[in-house]
């Protein structure tokens, strides 16, 4: 069995999948905490594997930047191999004074200025919304942690090089948490397909102070992220 884009076999996916952007971080993330791993796709380097987490059969993915990217691994993933549901693991850019680098946010829902959901939705505006027990679960486990963690709305931008000087306002004043590319695609994706997913990112920079981490901070940062996140997607569903 094999999709234009994943050549696994079709048990070869766990349930759940994290899924970073990159995938020498999916890699990463699988050698540093997962068990009796097997890689089980290579496909344009988006390499993918799977092992276990504490007892738990977990898969880990690449999703490559931006929506469309995502959304072609993230439907193939729901559609063709079983997986209900995929936490999305990043980075996001902080569009609030009071979230601050090395914070944590996590997605409750994902504005965008992609079509994608309003192809969807007959044209109308959808509300991309992580899936709630997904989400409760997240969240509870950050608040136990002690990490500082944001929930609401972030953007899912197609331009990185956002060229309106004033987007960032807007953005601010509205509400939204933080900038990235990617969880509005995968909120549309999971729900076109009846699945669960999630979006849990570390802020690596800041639009509006200009501070960003070091790479080692981010390394740092991102690892406490795949703790919680694999901690909280092993409590019981
Ligand atoms: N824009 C989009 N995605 C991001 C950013 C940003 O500024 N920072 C981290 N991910």
């Amino acid at each position: 069995m094999a999709t234009p884009h994943i050549t696994a076999l079709a048990d070869d996916f766990a349930e759940t999948v994290l899924m970073p952007g990159d995938p020498l971080r999916a890699k990463m993330i699988a050698d540093t905490y997962l068990t009796d791993v097997r890689q089980v796709n290579a496909v344009r380097n988006m390499l993918g594997f799977t092992g276990f987490y504490q007892g738990r059969r977990i898969s880990v993915m690449g999703s490559g930047m931006g929506i469309p990217s995502l959304s072609i691994y993230a439907h193939e993933l729901f559609s063709q191999y079983g997986v209900q549901r995929i936490v999305r693991v990043g980075s996001c850019g902080s569009l609030q004074d009071g979230v601050k680098v090395g914070d944590l946010v996590i997605a409750q829902g994902a504005s965008t200025d992609s079509v994608v959901n309003r192809k969807r939705f007959g044209g109308f505006d959808f509300a991309a919304l992580a899936d709630y027990r997904l989400l409760e679960r997240t969240v509870r486990r950050a608040d136990e942690s002690g990490q500082p963690v944001h929930v609401g709305n972030v953007f899912s931008a197609d331009l990185f090089y956002e060229p309106d000087p004033a987007w960032a306002q807007r953005m601010t004043r509205m509400g939204v948490l933080a900038v990235e590319m990617e969880a509005a695609g995968l909120y549309g994706v999971a729900a076109e397909l009846g699945r669960q997913a999630l979006a849990v990112l570390t802020v690596s920079d800041h639009l509006i102070s200009g501070e960003k981490l070091t790479a080692e901070q981010r390394q740092d940062d991102f690892h406490d992220m795949v703790r919680l996140t694999l901690d909280a997607m092993t409590l019981d569903h």
